[in-house]
């Protein structure tokens, strides 16, 4: 493994990417990026301002003049920490809005090059592996059944204690990742090169054994 690594990961909605991504990076010694996070954090922004996530030129023009960065496992807006503040279903039912805007992926996307630019990284999101870092040593495109991830979502939701309904979660996390999918900027797609795991029926460990020994050049 050389000294300097760029692990790409990419899946749709709740396919486990960024418990994963976590605890590979942990177990490589490397720093994990939640490129989700910052998509997340900019929707915050844009609620919090009273702006329509569907409006491109206000969403792009807000985008602008905020500073949105990630830094040891948190997110940070304008200099304020928003790990709490980003993951529940008014972010859920935006955030595929906001983050379709070429001028705010083009922000963001240089962001992200720009952290990954000074140490080995792990990075998760959707175009990573298309587009952030293309050129990345591993690529692993994650995905899972919509019921299994939708129940994976809706587990996380009741454990923080938030008001959920499994049908709303699960329909919320179809339409995102159709739109995902089929946006016009940097869509969700499985890079040509990327390798395919599907983790209905794997756990956390084995996932994470499984994408090891890829990196590990055991498989
Ligand atoms: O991974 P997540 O659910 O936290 O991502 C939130 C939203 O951001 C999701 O709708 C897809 C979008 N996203 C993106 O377009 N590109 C990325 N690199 C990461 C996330």
């Amino acid at each position: 493994m050389s000294n300097n690594i760029k692990v790409a990961i990419d899946g749709p909605t709740s396919a486990g990417k960024s418990t994963i991504a976590k605890l590979l990076a942990e177990k490589l010694k490397i720093n994990y990026v939640d490129t989700g996070s910052m998509y997340r954090a900019l929707t915050l922004k844009v609620l919090n301002n009273n702006i329509d996530p569907k409006a491109e030129e206000d969403v792009v023009a807000l985008a602008e003049k905020t500073k949105i960065d990630y830094f040891e496992n948190h997110i940070f807006l304008d200099g304020l920490c928003v790990d709490d503040k980003i993951r529940n279903e008014r972010i859920d039912k935006n955030v595929s809005y906001v983050c379709q805007y070429r001028d705010v992926r083009k922000r963001l996307v240089s962001l992200q090059r720009e952290i990954a630019s000074k140490s080995s990284v792990i990075m998760d999101g959707r175009d990573i592996g298309t587009v952030v870092l293309k050129d990345a040593d591993y690529k692993f495109f994650l995905t899972a059944s919509a019921d299994v991830r939708a129940k994976r979502r809706y587990k996380e939701y009741l454990e923080k204690g938030l008001e959920v309904n499994f049908d709303d979660i699960k329909k919320d996390l179809i339409r995102r990742d159709d739109y995902d999918s089929h946006r016009e900027v940097d869509p969700l797609v499985k890079a040509s090169d990327a390798i395919e795991v599907n983790t209905d029926d794997k756990n956390i460990e084995e996932t994470v054994e499984l994408m090891l020994s890829y990196i590990n050049g055991d498989k």
